[in-house]
Order: C-alpha cells, then sequence, then structure tokens
C-alpha cells in the first residue's frame, strides 16, 4: 500500500514536471510559434484588380544600406512582410531609431549606431541580413553577422561576397556560427564575380560606396532590385555607375547625405505570380504598379501558353480564355526567367496542354514543391534540376506543405485552381515575402482563408 501511494505521488511529481517544462516551452514561443494555415476551396476563376507592393528583395537591401547613412532618412513603399519587421528589428538593436508614418513608410535614423554585431538568432530568419556585412564594413570598418538563413533551396555559399570584401582591403573570419570583416582601411579594386550573384553584387557595392578610390565589378547581377538599391545609394549621395549593365563601377565617396527620401521599386515577382494565377484560374486580372518592362521574360512565355497581355505605364492586364499551352523553361539570372518565379509557373505546366521541362539553373532544390503537386494529381517528374511536367486536366485539393517561399506562393495559385479544398501548411514561409496575400487572392474572388489552430 505504501509503495503504490509512493508510486502515485511520483506519478503526480512527474506529470507536474511535465506540465511545467510543456507550459515553458508553450510560454517561450507562444509569439514566434503560431501554427496556421490557408484554407482554400477551388475551384475558382480569378478576376478583378490587384495592386502590388514595394520588392521584398529590394527593400531588405535598402534597409540595411541606411547604415551607411550618418544621418535621417524616409523610406516609402515598404511591404509589410516578416522579413522587413525582422531587418528592422535588427538594425534598431544595433542603435538605429526607425519611426513608422504610415503602413509602409518609415524614417530611420542611424546616427547613434553603438553596436556593429548582430547575433545569430535574428540574422538567421532571413537570408538578406548578409547585406548588413558590407553596409557595417563600409561605414564602420567592422562587422560581426550571424549566419543567415532564409529558404532552403540547396547549398547557398557566400565565398563571392567574402573575396570581394577581401579584394577591398577586409579580413574576413567565418567561425562559430557568425562572419566577421574588419578593415583598417578600404581601397577600392577590380573585382570579377565567379559566378553571377544577386547577393554578391550589392553586398560588394555596399562596401564599396565609402572606400577610397574607384572599384569596378564586372559579371555582376543585373536584377530590378540591384538597380533599386544603386538609385537607393545615389540618391543620399554615392557616386555608382553601371547598375543594370554587367558592369558597375563605384566612386568612393566620404561620407553620404545627412537626409533624404526613397520610394521603392515594386516587386518583380509579386507581379509575376499574379500574371501566373491569372494564366492558372484561366482568369482576367489587372495587375497595378508594377513595371512591365521587368517582367519581358515572363511576360513572352504566357502569350507562348496562349494566353493574352496588355501592357501600361504601370499596370499589366493578363487573360487567359483557355487551357494554357505546354513551354519549356529555363531559369536565368535578369533578364533571363526568374527562379522565383519557377514554382509558380510550375503550377500552370501541371495542368497545361501537353509536356513541359523546366531547367533550373540557379538553385539545386528548387522543384520541392512538386512533390506537393503530385499529392494534388499533378503528373511531374523532377530529377536535380529538371523537372518534366505531364500536363493533367485538372487538381484535386489535399493538405500541402509551403517548402519555401515562393513554393507557397505556387501552392496558392494550385489550391485555388484545384477542385475541392487545399489546406496549406507552414505559411510562415510566404508571410517572409507577400504582404496580405489571402486578401488579394480574395478580392480576384478566390475562397481563401486563414485559420488559427
Ligand atoms: C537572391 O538570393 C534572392 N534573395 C533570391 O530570392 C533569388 O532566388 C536569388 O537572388 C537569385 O535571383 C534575396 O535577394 C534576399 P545569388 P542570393 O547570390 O543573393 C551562387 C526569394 O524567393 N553563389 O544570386 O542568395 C548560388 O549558390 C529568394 O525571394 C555562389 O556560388 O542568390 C546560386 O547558385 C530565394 N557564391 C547563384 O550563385 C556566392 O558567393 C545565385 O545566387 C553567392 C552565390
Amino acid at each position: 500500500m505504501a509503495a503504490l501511494c509512493a508510486f502515485k505521488k511520483h506519478l503526480v511529481n512527474i506529470l507536474f514536471l511535465c506540465y511545467s517544462v510543456f507550459d515553458l516551452i508553450y510560454v517561450q514561443f507562444k509569439g514566434e510559434f503560431k501554427l496556421e494555415k490557408l484554407v482554400i476551396e477551388g475551384k475558382t476563376r480569378l478576376s478583378g484588380d490587384v495592386t502590388i507592393n514595394g520588392a521584398k528583395n529590394a527593400a531588405v537591401a535598402i534597409i540595411p544600406a541606411t547604415l551607411l547613412i550618418d544621418g535621417i532618412c524616409t523610406l516609402d513603399n515598404v511591404p509589410n512582410i516578416s522579413d522587413v519587421k525582422i531587418s528592422c528589428d535588427i538594425l534598431e538593436d544595433l542603435g538605429a531609431k526607425i519611426t513608422w508614418n504610415s503602413e509602409h513608410c518609415f524614417t530611420i535614423d542611424t546616427r547613434n549606431i553603438h553596436s556593429t554585431s548582430a547575433p545569430i538568432d535574428k540574422t538567421s530568419k532571413f537570408r538578406a541580413s548578409y547585406y548588413l556585412l558590407g553596409a557595417l564594413l563600409s561605414r564602420f570598418k567592422h562587422a560581426e553577422v550571424g549566419s543567415p538563413g532564409g529558404c532552403k533551396l540547396g547549398a547557398r555559399p557566400i565565398d563571392q561576397h567574402i573575396k570581394g570584401f577581401e579584394l577591398l582591403g577586409a579580413k574576413v573570419k567565418v567561425a562559430q556560427g557568425k562572419i566577421t570583416a574588419s578593415s583598417k582601411h578600404l581601397q577600392g579594386t577590380s573585382i570579377y564575380l565567379d559566378t553571377v550573384s544577386v547577393g554578391a553584387t550589392i553586398n560588394i557595392m555596399l562596401a564599396a560606396v565609402l572606400a577610397d578610390g574607384t572599384t569596378t565589378i564586372e559579371n555582376v547581377a543585373k536584377e530590378p532590385h540591384i538597380v533599386d538599391v544603386a538609385n537607393f545609394l545615389n540618391t543620399m549621395g554615392a557616386d555608382i555607375h553601371g547598375a543594370g549593365t554587367d558592369t558597375i563601377k563605384i566612386n568612393g565617396v566620404r561620407k553620404l547625405k545627412s537626409e533624404g527620401t526613397y520610394s521603392v521599386v515594386p516587386d518583380q515577382i509579386e507581379t509575376g505570380t499574379f500574371m501566373l494565377a491569372a494564366v492558372a484560374s484561366q482568369g482576367d486580372v489587372t495587375i497595378h504598379n508594377c513595371i512591365p518592362e521587368h517582367m519581358a521574360s515572363l511576360s513572352s512565355k504566357i502569350v507562348e501558353m496562349g494566353a493574352n497581355i496588355e501592357e501600361f505605364d504601370d499596370s499589366i492586364r493578363v487573360w487567359c480564355d483557355k487551357r494554357p499551352s505546354k513551354v519549356n523553361i529555363k531559369t536565368l539570372p535578369y533578364p533571363g526567367f526568374p527562379t522565383d518565379l519557377q514554382p509558380q509557373v510550375g503550377v500552370v505546366l501541371s495542368i497545361a496542354d501537353g509536356t513541359s521541362i523546366i531547367n533550373e539553373s540557379i538553385w539545386e532544390s528548387r522543384f520541392q514543391y512538386t512533390g506537393e503537386l503530385n499529392k494534388m494529381g499533378a503528373n511531374i517528374n523532377a530529377q536535380g534540376k529538371t523537372a518534366i511536367f505531364e500536363g493533367v486536366e485538372k487538381l484535386s485539393g489535399a493538405p500541402v506543405y509551403a517548402t519555401d517561399l515562393r513554393a507557397g506562393a505556387a501552392l496558392i495559385i494550385a489550391g485555388v485552381i484545384a477542385e475541392g479544398t487545399t489546406e496549406l501548411y507552414n505559411i510562415e514561409h510566404i508571410d517572409r515575402g507577400y504582404e496580405s496575400i489571402e486578401e488579394k487572392f480574395r478580392k480576384l474572388g478566390a475562397n481563401i482563408k486563414r485559420v488559427n489552430e
């Protein structure tokens, strides 16, 4: 009897301990760990108007670029997404003062930066944290930045960033989950990138803005967000030429202006996501606040699929009144077909008439979404960097997982055009890069809601 009582007492203690540990973990993470999903009832033909926000990949570079300024600047058309929030959060930790003027506009005061160190708990939440290296190195000649995170698309080396910093005269060390770069003096030089890299182009550009003399970077990336970062820096007094071509020349300046205002370029990838949603759903969508010229490689493929495009100054109408035809796609650096639209175009090809092939030339693992689409009835065979899409007549709703940001956007489109109900999990990936995505789809007629489990 005594033994039974002792056992019961132990059991109660163990249960209480388990409860306390669970409660502690819950309290610790409840702010960050939301179990949300999107529930989408297909099948919908999208129609109407949608407005595009500022570009994620420009904003997440321009925000750290403000560290080059010893002053105050105002950024407008900033997308309200979690990658922007965390970028701002890190800058505040370093000593910046950010005042939000409206949902998409804030003023940032970088006069009192007191730290050049950004720890891994925040830097690992997104890829663009690596821009803190170039920006801090440029202004303070020292940066200690935790390893970057971001979508898992295969190996994501930063050897070209490091090569650029070293050629400018910095010492760079990678150890214990952080990258440290420091220099007494940065000297302009000639740098040839072995790989066309968006991140390395921007990071080296940031590091060179306040260096002595002229830096020339060859074989650079030419994406619209690179031109936008250069435009921002030039607005603030930098002397950068050639952004958008293969060679960027940066004449170092002593100091940037202490005041300025800049509006972020519209998001090329969000624009393309809605253009492809219009084609996939055989709908009719007009996309506002975009730059049609940035969409040339996609627009030509959309026409090849048999859909229609009408371009205006800052809007594009896309409509499709028959099943899209097969096309082959190869992703390439800009002005080629963007890898960040590959999953979304994959959804269109999964229901296209005929067999299409996608060749992914940028990332090793960007076909993870095809497994999710196959759960919805698609017939896609992905091997390495090539995937063959045997177009099926229709997709059917299923529970699916956003394997990364663009995969998540693609699966929303798939849910919209599928018959039945799709439950989409891991949607925090989508919130990193798309503002109010379900509201925008709902406005176009989609039956989509966010459910908190
Ligand atoms: C940027 O990533 C974007 N991210 C990515 O968008 C986009 O897919 C990619 O550019 C290509 O367009 C941001 O702008 C924050 P890269 P980044 O350096 O800079 C190799 C999204 O969904 N490489 O242009 O990391 C690399 O392995 C995201 O918004 C090196 O070998 O890409 C890849 O094969 C996902 N060494 C290729 O170059 C380096 O030092 C292009 O990478 C750097 C890159």
